[in-house]
This record gives C-alpha cells, structure tokens and sequence, in this order.
C-alpha cells in the first residue's frame, strides 16, 4: 500500500494542528512510513471558518457529514479529535464497525467508555491509539507502550492539567488568591471559562485513568478514582508550604501496592527540591518509576494546537507502519496482547497512608496547642514539625503542622473532632504531603 487515507472528525485547535503536521511535515513522515498519509476528508459542523492552514481542494476534503469518513471505503484510518461523549462514541464505534483503525485525543470518552472502545477494537481487529489524550505533546503513551514495557510499573506521579499548574505557579509567584487568578487566566484565553473539570481534578483522573489502564493492562473508569481539586489551595498555606519546604501541586499519584492499587488526583506538598515542583506554568510532567529502569521523567507541553497535534500524528504514524507491513495483528489499545487475569483493585482512600499538613484557625490562648496535639496521639497521629505565628490582628491565628506518615481515615476523624473544639474557629486545612518516597 503505498498511500494510507485519513479521514479527521473534528477540525477545531487538534484537528487543525493535526493537519498542519501532516502537511508541512509531510516529507519526512512519508519517509517514516514508508507510504504517503494522504487526509482524504474533514468533517467538522464549521468548514467555513479559517483555521490558518490551507485546505485543498475544499470542496472535497472538507465536509460537515462525518459519516462521508466513516463510510467512505477508502478511508483506513479515522482521527477523532470532535471531543464530548455520546457522538464521539458512536463515530468510534461506528468506524471500527466499518474496519476503520481509530486515533483520538478524547480522555474523557476512554475514561468512562474505554472498556467498551477498547473490546470493540478488538473485536472488530482495528487499531486504537490514543496518545493525545495524555499530556499532549508528551509520549508517554508511547513510553509505556514500548520503551519501559520491560518493566512492572511501581510509581507515576504527574502534573496533568496544565490549566491548575498555571494557576498554582502564578498563586505561588505573585502570592495571589485562587479567585483572582483564575479571573485573569481567564480573561487571558489561558483558561476556560469556567475551568470546572481543571481546577476539581477530572481532567487530571481522566488522564490518569488512562495511564493506569495501559501502565497496568486493565481498563479502568476515573470514576474509581479518588479526585479533589486546587479550589481550596490558599496564599497562606502555598507560603506555609514554602517554610516547611515544600510547593503545593495537583498531583496525580498511581502505586502498585501490590494487590491494590493507590490512584487519586489531590493537591499535593512536593520538596522544593524534586524535579515535580519545578514544572511551573502550563507545562506537564510525568514521573514514572519501573522496577528495572528506576526514575524517569517526561515534561512538555500537555496542550495546544502544536503539541498535541504532533502527538495525534505520531499515532497516525504508528498506525500507518502497521497497516503498510500488512501486520496480521496490531498491538491492542492498552499494549496487553494478554488480557489481565485479575481487575485492579482501588484501595479506598480511607485507607491512604502519608504524611498531612494540617493548618488550624484557633483561638491564641492558653491549652490549645495541647488540645489538638491530644487528638492528634488520640488517632495516633504524630507531628513532626509545627509552625505559629504571632497574632498580629485580632482573631484567631494560624497553627499550622506537618505530620509523620497517618492513615488517612485516622486524619479525617481527628479533624472533625478538632474542628469541634470550641477554640477552634474555622475548619481545618488538609493537604496531603508527597515527602521523601517520591
Ligand atoms: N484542559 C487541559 C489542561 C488541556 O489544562 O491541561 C488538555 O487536556
């Protein structure tokens, strides 16, 4: 075959940038393949719309019919890049149907339906790949797929939404609150409006669960997975981090515990001096430790029109080797020729084991630093460091503390009864502390 046809749904930033890479880039990529990847059609609802690279001859590419692509014979590979769920699904399941291989960007469609999407290639013996739904830019689809595949995967630790490191960092630089800063981002177009499933960790459990399912072999649903968000995170506590020696991140952390499985998406404390809390803006990280190759670590760009479209291209590629040399059998979806024997296993929050930073608004008088610390061994709890700082207006004050490793659930009823002291006057600030076991 010495020319693969591709078909895009979805002509907005990816798509655009999708075909940008394909055409300027079109030389070198044909070399790559060994055949030409020709975009035989485009369907989007707008083909009016200029999307700063030429589309030609329009009349025949472009389309506002995606199933023009899908049902189009010879089209062999469909690039979903529409977003949303219930249509996107259908377009997928539709261009398996029809023998079609499938790329897409969509992380929220794989992580409540890949399952379903996964079995379906399969089943119908078509490629899936799904490198720009993770990270953008970054291949670590691609890392875990192939160049760690020596490996049992035993940590990954990322900075997924680049919208909530944008807002951190910014948070952190200018000593701005939350509010304020997502206002400006924005109003700055560097943010949506409003940046819900950012800012609340979906976006970020959307992502990991994708990761997980490949690093692990097993489909997982973000809705297993633990989520809370940056809304919470204040100027105080992000200074508080900085004097314990430690940056406020949103994190999201998969361990193999063995026979459970540690996966949650949480704002998180890092040591300055990790690798993590140096990735400032909307840059993304992943750091990944296997049993054979130790720390790795991938950093990039995890959206835009660019980046991402280069990762969508590197899948069309990757597809496009495939169906040139005939394979017999493609690689399946989550790069697990045999399926796992047994599901993963979650392990519930309450059962978390880490270090907390707690920051409580008390009354500046006499006891109570005692109180807490009582509750605090109550839970069997222990504080390794405690910050107070003098009462400069009146009111309560700050007592803010880290802890040496709790089990989560003993945190959160130690909390609550904390928080019913009457000396205490406001509830109790929680961040999770990712200390030296990273
Ligand atoms: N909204 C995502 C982010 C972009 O802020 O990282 C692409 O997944």
């Amino acid at each position: 075959m010495s020319q693969i046809n591709v078909g895009i749904i979805g002509f907005g930033t990816v798509g655009a940038g999708t075909f940008e890479v394909l055409t300027t880039n079109r030389e070198i990529i044909t070399d790559r393949v060994g055949a030409e990847v020709v975009v035989k059609k485009i369907a989007d609802i707008d083909i009016e719309s200029d999307r700063g690279v030429p589309v030609r001859p329009a009349t025949e590419i472009l389309t506002v019919d995606a199933m023009d692509l899908i049902d189009d014979p010879e089209i062999d590979l469909i690039v979903e890049l529409m977003g949303g769920l219930d249509k996107a699904k259908e377009f997928i399941l539709k261009a398996m149907e029809n023998g079609k291989h499938v790329v897409t960007a969509n992380k929220a469609l794989l992580a409540e339906y890949g399952a379903e999407i996964y079995r379906a290639a399969e089943q119908h013996g078509v490629g899936l790949a799904l490198e720009a739904s993770v990270g953008g830019g970054i291949p670590i689809i691609g890392a875990l797929k192939n160049g760690l595949s020596g490996n049992r995967i035993q940590t990954c630790v990322g900075i997924l939404n680049g919208t909530s490191n944008y807002i951190l960092t910014k948070m952190t630089q200018e000593g701005l609150p939350f509010n304020r800063v997502v206002d400006e981002a924005v109003s700055l177009g560097f943010a949506e409006d409003p940046p819900t499933l950012d800012v609340d960790g979906t976006d970020a459990a959307h992502k990991l669960a994708i990761i997980i399912s490949i690093a692990f072999g097993s489909p997982v649903s973000f809705k297993d997975i633990y989520r809370e968000g940056i809304v919470d995170v204040t100027p105080d506590d992000i200074r508080f981090a900085d004097e314990f020696g430690y940056r406020i991140k949103l994190l999201a952390i998969a361990k193999d515990l063995g026979d459970r499985l540690e996966a949650r998406v949480n704002a998180a404390m890092i040591p300055k001096d990790h690798i993590l809390a140096n990735v400032n803006e909307a840059f993304n990280a992943i750091y990944i430790e296997g049993d054979f190759v130790g720390p790795n670590l991938y950093y990039g760009l995890g959206a835009g029109r660019r980046p991402t479209g280069s990762a969508v291209v590197a899948d069309i590629i990757g597809l496009a080797r495939e169906i040139r040399s005939g394979a017999k059998e493609l690689m399946p979806p989550l790069a697990h020729v045999r399926p796992r024997a047994n599901k993963i296993v979650i392990q519930p929050i309450e059962d978390l084991i880490t270090p907390y930073y707690f920051r409580f608004s008390a009354l500046d008088t006499p006891g109570v630093l005692s109180r807490i610390a009582g509750i605090l061994s109550e839970y069997g709890i222990s504080i390794s460091s405690v910050i107070q700082k003098g009462r400069k207006t009146k009111g309560p004050v700050s007592i803010v503390m880290l802890t040496h490793e709790a089990r989560e659930s003993a945190a959160q009823k130690a909390i609550l009864s904390i928080d019913e002291l009457d000396v205490v006057a406001e509830k109790t600030v929680v961040i999770r502390v990712e200390g030296n076991q990273l």
